[in-house]
């Protein structure tokens, strides 16, 4: 990650209000830290509090990291820790604590709306979540960005957590979020706005029409078209005289009929302007899909302070002094797999530079698989070390409770992740690939993988007519679920035969 530079050796530049604090000087002197006017001789500009706009300008001009004066001096006393202290001895935090009107993710706090609107992520999304390190760390990369007002890329493969790491954060703090699922053919138009009849299509009372209709049947001057008069009477006698009401289509025919006017085009605003005025969150899912033109548009909102201009519409100009203000909850997201991938594009670098935090998300290994799977059986989080301090998020509850009854299931736990993470090396990428090397895109095994094969466990084991307790009945089931999600999706009988070989050599499959 980027953003991680604090060292004990450091030089600083102090910015903003940072006198209204007493000691700080002492205390960073204390530390070793050299203090320095010049931002081009500083690692990092300090400040107290979140930084004025034109900190931050000079900050990025400077290309330097702004950070908190008490965050950077508590990273250098667990860095002091870290090295004088053997591990166990590390202090304890929980790794999500939640106030009113704050929530701190290991060490970054951020203010927390209690009353969220309705694109906000329940909670009911994060069920089976597990607050691994990469979870954690990806969460905190996107906490920085929110506290600083700076747009955050996250690139990793495919379920590395990227979108719902986002979709977590906007949950915790009470933001809407809107996703912008990008492709090849997503133009402006989804992202800026596009013209649609104002007002939408007349509204025709067919009751109105009906009494006109009958009030003026002797007289020939005044009369409907026979067709307008057929459409009304039809819809009236719909729902055995109750009416209903006209189709788009039928509109359409009675005003081309009547000649009526046509209504005037306007411009609906996309779900950017939506987002700047109401301070939602906005993810550009898989942004190097998209063309490079429709990305650029964006470019004023990855700004800071952002701004924007409609050119459609009626020019309405958000941020920078025009008609419409930012509104201060607003913030940009954007998710990325490799450009490895099939249809990937690598990012110009300066349009990556554009997004001024980013993090590259690892594929959770064997150790996460483990510890998900243990989230999901018996509700426990794993121990996160950041910073010198053990983080912990709070117990869950057991997605499976009947599975944790069954005999030997933390060593089947543990079979299944080393199976997994073994498949997942022999599928991935680079020379060692042995699974699908003769493919032009690759197999995936994923966290989707494992938790639809632990679906299937659960609902196996929990049949009403033969619940299942023996160990040796579920390793039966287990060997059937990843014969099923793991081995019959590959083409080739040669990869089929290495997964049967993984399964063997993790102890999840009996010889035959
Ligand atoms: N830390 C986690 N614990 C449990 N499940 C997770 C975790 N992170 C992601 N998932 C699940 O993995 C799947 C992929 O996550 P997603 O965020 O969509 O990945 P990405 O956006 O990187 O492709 C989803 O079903 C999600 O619920
Ligand atoms: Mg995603």
């Amino acid at each position: 990650m980027e953003t991680e530079t604090v060292e004990s050796s450091g030089t600083v530049t102090l910015r903003g209000r940072w006198k209204d604090k007493p000691g700080v000087v002492e205390r960073l002197e204390e530390a070793g830290i050299t203090i320095v006017k010049s931002a081009s001789s500083a690692d990092v500009f300090l400040v107290e509090g979140t930084p004025a706009q034109y900190i931050v300008n000079q900050a990025r001009r400077a290309n330097k990291e702004v950070l908190d004066i008490e965050v950077y001096l508590a990273g250098l006393s667990v860095l002091e820790n870290a090295q004088a202290a053997p591990m166990v001895d590390f202090p304890r935090r929980s790794a999500i604590e939640v106030g009113d009107g704050w929530v701190r993710i290991l060490d970054i706090t951020l203010a927390r709306n209690n009353d969220p609107g309705p694109l906000c992520p329940p909670a009911s999304r994060f069920a089976s979540f597990t607050f691994d390190s990469p979870t954690l760390l990806a969460a905190r990369t996107i906490a920085l960005g929110v506290r600083y007002g700076l747009p955050v890329l996250l690139e990793g493969e495919t379920a590395t957590a990227k979108t719902s790491a986002i979709r977590w954060v906007a949950h915790l703090t009470g933001n809407q979020l809107t996703r912008i699922n990008l492709n090849g053919q997503t133009d402006t138009s989804e992202l800026v706005g596009r013209y649609v009849p104002s007002g939408g299509l007349p509204e025709i009372d067919i009751w109105a029409y009906k009494a006109f209709i009958e009030e003026n049947a002797d007289d020939s001057g005044v009369n409907l078209s026979p067709e307008t008069e057929a459409l009304i009477l039809k819809a009236c006698a719909a729902n055995e005289g109750r009416g209903r009401p006209l189709t788009q289509v039928e509109v359409q025919q009675i005003m081309a009929n009547e000649t009526l006017q046509q209504p005037q085009w306007g411009f609906l605003e996309g779900a950017v302007p939506r987002a700047l005025r109401e301070g939602h969150w906005v993810i550009l899912d898989e942004v190097n899909l998209a063309e490079a033109q429709v990305l650029e548009r964006l470019n004023p909102v990855l700004e800071n302070p952002p701004t924007m201009v409609l050119t459609e519409g009626h020019g309405t100009r958000f941020g920078g002094g025009g008609g419409v203000p930012v509104h201060g909850d607003f913030r940009m997201f954007a998710t990325m797999n490799p450009a490895s991938y099939a249809g990937r594009t690598a990012l110009s670098p300066a349009y990556r530079d554009r997004w001024r935090l980013s993090s590259f998300l690892t594929s959770p290994g064997e150790r996460e698989m483990h510890q998900m799977l243990r989230r999901l059986v018996f509700g426990e989080q794993p121990e996160v070390i950041w910073r010198g301090v053990v983080y912990q998020a709070d117990a869950g509850e057991s997605l499976y409770p009947e599975l944790k009854e069954v005999e030997g299931i933390d060593e089947l736990l543990r079979k299944l992740s080393v199976f997994h993470a073994s498949v997942c090396a022999a599928a991935g990428s680079g020379g060692s690939a042995s699974i699908g090397r003769t493919r032009r895109e690759r197999y995936t095994f994923t966290r989707r993988t494992m938790l639809a094969a632990m679906d299937l466990l659960g609902r196996l084991t929990t049949e009403p007519e033969k619940p299942v307790t023996g160990a040796a009945d579920v390793a039966t089931i287990i060997e059937d679920i990843l014969e099923a999600l793991y081995v019959s999706r590959l083409q080739d009988q040669a990869d089929q035969q290495s997964v049967r070989t993984a399964m063997r050599a993790a102890g999840l499959a009996q010889e035959r």
